[in-house]
């Protein structure tokens, strides 16, 4: 291990302010501190979830090599990088969230496999990296040591810096994920297909869709923390008014920062016209009493597990009549998508029974021509409902997007699935095909829901829905 330390140059920092270190300095460094060693850690909470998924994956993909990478910082400009996140698939398998490191599953023989956590160890003091490194300690803060890991994430772990050379050097039949970590794969590129590495990937997706009570655990908590995020904006809309739909962002990331890890996608504080726009994160509009605020939000734990969470509020406390009218036909087609949200209904079963809704009341308002069964055969009600109805939700925000079709668009529902129910309606400001009035309304309403076994739980319902409770819960909070 040493030795691989040695090997390695030091990245100094390139503010060069340390550029001259006297020998003095640089031995007066080396010494004076004091053993820091963790015994005696608990495991993470999840790790007999993490240990069982790898022992899934390994019945998948016997007597291969199989490598996951949790990938690496990405620069933002010059020498700041943005915030890391790590893979979803390294995530799910190990519980550690820390940039650079390599799950590895060697194959034990034809079945089974034996996994190995590399990771960066504690900063070298002898060579001077812990405080000469950009990455050192010193700069970033304490990591953990491999011995701490192992208790932590029950699991050996290994000294990273040589895991690209072991697995250059390594035979037999390996696959990587890709798309997190360059140095792994280029080690490999010589090993492995893209097909296969897909098969892995897709594998890794399709293991996710169903949740272990850890992640409903944690996806109730998102949801928890997002409700208070909602209620923190509507405390503080008088000062949106006052400046802009960035007072709404800053007012929930800051919720999100303090309970959890992060926002979990960026959010949508989209105020009158701008919620038309499906992803509207520029969130540097006006927010004008007597219009709409879209804002679509959601808190991610420190485990990565994401709410995704849409009201629409009246900015000023009450909905005029026509945006009333509009509200309460989503809230219709969005109850009767939930009430299709069941084990053994169809994935698309929820997205049609909300469309029919949303086509019935648009063909109602005569805004398209009927009948009904014509524009949901022609689709024409999508000017206006623009997107799907939901998707599955977990540590990505539109969770397992590389399942095969078969296992989720075309899938049956079952329980420990969650996925979310979110019709909208969006009439563009300049859509002259409309009545004047309803220009530039824009209308979502999304919740989480897990499948349970014998219906779904609401994990967001503790928000209100009905645009009567909205008004209710709007006055009470800003009294
Ligand atoms: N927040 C993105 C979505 O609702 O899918
Ligand atoms: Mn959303
Ligand atoms: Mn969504």
């Amino acid at each position: 291990m040493a030795d691989a330390a040695e090997e390695q140059p030091i990245k100094q920092r390139k503010n060069g302010l340390y550029a001259g270190v006297s020998d003095e300095l640089a031995a007066n460094m080396k010494s004076g501190w004091a053993d820091t060693e963790l015994r005696d850690l608990e495991p993470i909470p999840q790790a007999a979830e993490t240990a069982a998924r790898r022992a899934r994956l390994s019945e998948r993909f016997p007597g291969e090599r199989l490598v996951v990478p949790a990938g690496n910082l990405k620069t933002r400009s010059n020498d700041t990088e943005y915030p890391f996140r790590a893979s979803v698939e390294y995530a799910y398998l190990t519980g550690n969230l820390v940039e650079d490191g390599v799950l590895v599953l060697e194959p034990t023989g034809e079945t089974g496999h034996r996994a190995t956590l590399h990771l960066l160890p504690r900063s070298d003091r002898e060579n001077g990296e812990f405080w000469l490194d950009g990455q050192g300690e010193l700069w970033v803060g304490r990591r953990n040591s491999l011995a701490e890991s192992e208790q932590l994430y029950g699991l050996p772990c290994a000294d990273v810096r040589t895991v690209a050379d072991d697995l250059r050097k390594a035979t037999g039949p390996v696959r990587v994920v890709r798309g997190y970590d360059a140095g792994i794969e280029a080690a490999l590129a010589d090993k492995v297909t893209l097909e296969r590495d897909e098969e892995l990937r897709g594998f890794l997706s399709e293991m996710r869709l169903v949740k272990d009570d850890f992640e409903v655990g944690e996806l109730q908590k998102a949801c928890d923390s997002t409700v208070r995020g909602f209620e923190d904006v509507v405390r503080v809309l008088d000062k949106a008014e006052a400046t802009s739909e960035r007072y709404i962002e800053g007012t929930f990331f800051l919720r999100a920062r303090v309970e959890g890890n992060d926002v979990g996608y960026g959010s949508i504080c989209a105020a009158g016209p701008d919620a038309t726009h499906l992803h509207w994160m520029r969130n540097d509009g006006p927010v004008r009493s007597g219009e709409l605020l879209l804002l679509d939000a959601g808190v991610e734990t420190h485990t990565l597990y994401t709410a995704d969470v849409t009201r629409t509020l009246p900015v000023s406390g009450r909905f005029t009549d026509l945006q009333r009218k509009i509200y309460d036909a989503v809230y219709e087609a969005q109850e009767a998508g939930i009430a299709a949200v069941r084990p053994g209904a169809k994935y698309l079963d929820f997205h049609e029974a909300a469309q029919r809704v949303l086509a019935a009341k648009l063909v109602e308002w005569g805004l398209i021509e009927g009948p009904v069964e014509r524009v949901l055969e022609l689709g024409l009600q999508r000017r206006f409902t623009l997107h799907g109805t939901g998707h599955m939700l977990g540590m990505d925000v539109h969770d397992c997007a590389v399942a095969r079709r078969e296992t989720y668009a075309e899938g049956t529902l079952e329980p420990g699935m969650c996925l979310t129910v979110e019709p909208g309606l969006y009439f563009q400001a300049d859509d002259t095909t409309v009545p004047e009035e309803y220009r530039g309304i824009g209308v979502r309403i999304e919740d989480d829901i897990l499948v349970t076994e014998d219906g779904n739980r609401n994990l967001s319902g503790a928000l209100p829905r009905t645009s009567q409770d909205v008004e209710l819960w709007m006055a009470k909070l800003k009294a």
